[in-house]
């Protein structure tokens, strides 16, 4: 069923986006962090929400362990749920943009089409995605979390990079290569990109 057929109609705003990101003197854009778990998303995310928040940027990291403890705890890890989990992400990080704020995700969203349907979400210049470059072999000798070990054995099943796929982006907007960087430097290498677009001055 459609929202027509629903009979749901849109409620315009009375408070434009440009006027939330004039006041925040920021833009607003999602910064996608894709790769492994243990890859460095969240850790990467988060620093990188601390730095802009020190710039008096409006910020909020939505990441997955967390996200998984309430808004999408009825998902697993098949296929069907990790592209809901993704959709439901999608939006909400559009309504984080909406409202004027750099939204920061850390999901692995393995499959290139999930987040793709999130970049047509919002405009072009709004969507950044960031791969966490780090090899799964890496990922699972740091196994930050012991699940790469129960993953081989058999204790979970579907576990990305294990007993299920991921899909490197093909052209992310930023590449980091968490395997050969300290944190430091690959947060300062998010904060160089987003100076180069004037996502903040
Ligand atoms: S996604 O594939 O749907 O994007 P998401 O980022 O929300 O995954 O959750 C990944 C986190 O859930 C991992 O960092 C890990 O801690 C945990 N996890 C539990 N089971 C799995 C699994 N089967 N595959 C991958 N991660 C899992």
């Amino acid at each position: 069923m459609t929202v027509l057929d629903n009979n749901i109609h849109w409620h315009n705003t009375l408070v434009s986006h440009v006027e939330r990101e004039s006041r925040n003197c920021h833009k607003s854009v999602i910064l996608w962090f894709t790769g492994f778990s243990g890859s460095g998303k969240s850790t990467i995310a988060h620093a990188v929400e601390r730095r802009l928040f020190e710039l008096n940027c409006a910020t909020f990291v939505l990441d997955g362990d967390n996200v998984r403890h309430g808004l999408c705890v009825d998902l697993e890890f098949s296929q069907q749920d990790r592209i809901e989990n993704i959709r439901r992400i999608g939006e909400m990080a559009k309504l984080f943009t909406e409202a004027g704020m750099i939204a920061l995700t850390a999901f692995i969203s393995p499959y290139a089409t999930d987040r793709d349907r999130v970049r047509a979400l919002v405009e072009p210049d709004r969507f950044v995605e960031i791969y966490c470059c780090c090899s799964v072999e890496m990922c699972e000798k740091r196994d930050v979390k012991g699940l790469y070990a129960k993953a081989r054995k058999g204790l979970i099943k579907d576990f990305t990079g294990i007993s299920s796929g991921y899909e490197a982006p093909m052209n992310p907007e930023l590449s980091i290569n968490t395997e050969g960087q300290n944190l430091d430097e690959c947060v300062d290498q998010v904060m160089a990109y987003l100076k180069l677009k004037n996502v903040i001055s």
